[in-house]
């Protein structure tokens, strides 16, 4: 595939990762994904905007065969994925610069053992002149590693923002042609990557409010050519009020805790509240990290393990604590045999989420009636509360 043109001397030169199915050896990537890395031809200097996974290189190689001269690459993020072929980029063009914030350069010393007199830092706000194009570097601390900044291409209002509106799809498509398909994909990777930095993006957001921008330039997944749709679906996630929704990941060992899980769910819909349920022994933990990030509730269903949650139901907890969703209430519902601390050490793992804990429900063997009446109660207790917050 040709370099591909996005507007006159800037073009899309990265690399499509069709066969990819797991990140960071934890993430599923149903769709594959795309590290894409963008190729900006001024009058006077040449740069590079991000480069590709370590596994693509040669793929971005291939772009660059016939440019002779690279003047700077712009890392915006030192992740392997956008940085790992720098040292190949260097040694092909000895002159060039890597310009990063002041911690990408620190950490692309550690990560590639790149020398430091290959870097120049950059400050928040700072511009690079090419001569007919500008580069102007918008810092944006965690987004999602504290180094990372965007590149504005003035004259052509492109923003480059790495991993922040990005999506793991693998398309053939070089912007946005299926807006659900994509809308899914961003909001999956929104929940997997961004969610733990809410508050960080919401201050990158107001700050991108005063840029004029026609084209975002994302590293993962398709580019997009009417931004609104990107940034009012982050707006959405990251502003938006939570939804008269319960998350709720389980799992049942002997079908008493399956019972619960199936009566609580029936409760909960004849109330008005909207139910996702998760059964975790087969489960796309970005399915369940989708769903945290509306939800206002989130009940955890486990039976006893020795003592205590069951191991996948710890997992999804420890998972939940990680992506500080915008949970406003959490219990947990379950069973037991002899004995159970599974409610203490559950609550203890979720030390993220300030979220009020509502009172926990757990039978004693196969539930029975007084069971299934807090059951009732606790449903109830969900859709007065989400009614009275107005979570609809
Ligand atoms: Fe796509 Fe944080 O790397």
């Amino acid at each position: 595939m040709k370099a591909r043109q996005i507007k006159p001397n800037v073009y899309w030169v990265g690399a499509i990762d069709w066969d990819r199915r797991l990140f960071d050896a934890l993430i599923p990537l149903p769709d594959g994904t795309s590290y894409n890395a963008y190729l900006v031809r001024g009058s006077q200097k040449v740069a590079l905007i991000d480069t590709v996974n370590p596994s693509m290189t040669p793929a971005l190689m291939t772009y660059l065969e016939n440019i002779p001269v690279i003047d700077y690459v712009i890392a915006n993020h030192a992740e392997q994925d956008h940085s790992g072929s720098i040292p190949q980029v260097l040694a092909k063009y000895p002159d060039a610069k890597v310009v990063t914030t002041p911690k990408g350069r620190d950490m692309l010393v550690a990560l590639l053992l790149i020398p430091e007199d290959r870097f120049i830092t950059v400050s928040d706000g700072e511009t690079l002149s090419l001569g007919d194009k500008t580069l102007e570097f918008i810092h944006a601390p965690w987004v999602h590693w504290p180094e990372t900044m965007l590149t504005y291409l003035r004259e052509d209002k492109i923003l480059f923002p790495c991993d922040l509106f990005g999506s793991h799809l693998a398309t053939i498509d070089l912007y946005v042609a299926n807006e659900g398909q994509v809308y899914e994909a961003a909001k999956r990777y929104y929940a997997e990557i961004m969610m733990p930095f809410r508050t960080s993006i919401e201050k990158h957001l107001e700050k991108l409010n005063s840029y004029k921008i026609d084209v975002i330039g994302p590293s993962h997944g398709p580019l997009h050519d009417k931004p609104s749709f990107i940034l009012e679906a982050y707006r959405s996630w990251v502003f938006g009020s939570p939804k008269n929704i319960v998350v709720l990941p389980y799992i049942s060992m002997h079908g008493s805790t399956q019972k619960m899980v199936e009566y609580f769910v029936g409760a909960l819909a004849d109330r008005g509240v909207t139910v996702k349920q998760f059964n975790l022994a087969a489960i796309d933990i970005g399915k369940l990290a989708m769903a945290l990030v509306d939800a206002a509730t989130m009940v955890i269903g486990t039976p006893t393990v020795l003592v205590g949650p069951h191991p996948n139901v710890a997992y999804a907890a420890f998972l939940a604590n990680a992506l500080r969703p915008r949970l406003q209430f959490i219990s947990i519902i379950g069973s037991y045999g002899w004995g159970s601390k599974a409610v203490e050490q559950l609550t203890g793992m979720i030390p993220n989420l300030k979220a009020e804990v509502l009172p926990p429900v757990l039978s004693k063997g196969f539930p029975r009636e007084d069971d299934f009446q807090a059951l009732d109660n606790l449903a109830s207790t969900i859709a007065k509360k989400h009614k009275e917050h107005g979570f609809a």
